[in-house]
């Protein structure tokens, strides 16, 4: 077996989530009719009509001799990598080729996945608090050593994000080969202003580190100094692949869908210390161990960039902007501080005085049958803060913002 698993604490966090509030449940099923889920951020809202017409049609493709498919390419089908290279890329002035799109079914699997074609000795800064994919996926390969006291992991960097900060990380002092960012983040909802990327692809540049740029809730992002991509930065194709998903803005959690961007022009040193491209390793990754999103689903996922599509993506975007709108004005009301919850669908929220993450998730569930995450299972600069996600239905978050203000906090 691969005894790195034994490293892991606990279960994952949202398994972990879910063990709690069936425990809950079970013992209050009088409370558990009026449970409201803000934990996980999963999307609540139907898929757009333009994705399920696409997708009719694909279905009925599948149905007939001359139009059926078996097997796609294991990189996407043309028709989606340029209409995800054209219009999330090209049309906005950043440069990307259509088969530097792999389109896969799942940011969170990629994340993991991308460990496949990087080395196993290499110095891996994450943030602090940080989707626990990113840590948990390098435990699992064996990239660090045992976990700590006080939490984290032996052998990785982390990068203290707080409210000095603003929630965004500076560059380390020292030197590391590969670097997760999240923006808009998860779990705090903060964004990376230009100049903060910058710094981060002058520092990748300098040492010839590899910066894993999860781009996954970009759609969020109302304020247009903010960017994007990461290949909005010069020098980014050099030193930077990027996730993209169609999870969060085309409510594709359960159909599945996302894509991977990784330059011809990035390189990474052999363990000879020669510099060689990444593209032709992700490719045969993915050649190897994929065989491509179902046809159907990525009929859906093009049809995302037809304009009733757009109209409806924005729309959805609109919906949980407004829902975290709604949440924000009730933490704040209810005397708490809040961030996030502008440019991103995450309110990451300061528990009151005194109160541990956990025991603020154990009394929203007992005094307002509420599901929040507890910060501190992001990681330890995650203690003492928790995070709302605005991922549900307009009436479920009002509710939510009563019961959070009719507490005596
Ligand atoms: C979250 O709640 O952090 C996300 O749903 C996780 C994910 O997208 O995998």
């Amino acid at each position: 077996m691969n005894d790195n698993y034994l490293k892991l604490k606990a279960g994952y966090l949202f398994p972990e989530i879910a063990r709690r509030v069936k425990a809950f449940c079970d013992g209050n099923p009088e409370a558990a009719k009026r449970l409201i889920r803000c934990g996980i951020g999963d999307v609540t809202e139907p898929l757009p009509d333009a994705v399920r017409t696409a997708m009719h049609a694909a279905v009925d493709e599948l149905g007939k001799r001359e139009t059926f498919r078996g097997y796609g390419p294991e990189q996407g089908y043309e028709f989606l990598r340029s209409a995800i290279a054209v219009n999330d890329f090209r049309a906005k002035g950043i440069e990307v080729a259509d088969d530097e799109i792999f389109v896969s079914d799942g940011s969170k699997c990629d994340c993991g996945n991308i460990l496949d074609i990087l080395g196993n000795r290499n110095r891996i800064a994450v943030m602090d608090p940080v989707y626990p994919v990113y840590v948990d996926t390098n435990v699992m390969a064996g990239h660090t050593g045992d976990a700590l006291e006080g939490g984290g992991y032996e052998g990785l960097v982390y990068l203290p994000c707080t409210e000095a900060n603003g929630f965004v990380a500076d560059v380390p002092t020292e030197a590391v080969d590969l670097v997760y960012l999240c923006f808009p983040n998860n779990p705090t909802g903060s964004v990376a202003t230009r100049a903060q990327l910058e710094a981060w692809v002058a520092y990748a540049l300098r040492h010839g580190a590899i910066l894993l740029f999860d781009a996954a809730y970009e759609a969020y992002i109302s304020d247009p100094s903010i960017p994007h991509s990461i290949y909005e930065i010069p020098g980014a194709r050099e030193c930077a692949i990027e996730f993209r998903s169609f999870s969060k803005n085309g409510g594709f959690t359960g159909t599945r869908c996302a894509y991977t961007v990784v330059p011809k022009s990035l390189k990474a040193r052999t363990g000879a210390g020669e510099l060689h491209p990444l593209h032709g390793l992700w490719n045969r990754r993915m050649s190897t161990k994929f065989n491509g999103v179902p046809y159907i689903v990525q009929r859906g996922a093009e049809a995302l960039y037809s304009e009733s599509g757009r109209a409806q993506v924005a729309d959805l975007i609109t919906h949980y902007m407004g829902n975290a709108a709604v949440l924000r004005e009730a933490a704040q009301g209810a005397g708490l501080s809040v961030w996030g919850g502008v440019n991103a669908p995450y309110l990451w929220v300061k528990t009151p005085a005194g109160m541990t993450s956990w025991e603020m998730f154990d009394r929203m569930l007992a005094e307002a049958a509420v599901v929040i995450t507890p910060g501190s299972g992001f990681g330890s600069a995650g203690e003492g803060y928790f995070r709302i996600s605005a991922f549900n239905s307009r009436a479920n978050v009002e509710e939510v913002g009563r019961r959070i203000r009719a507490i005596a906090w």
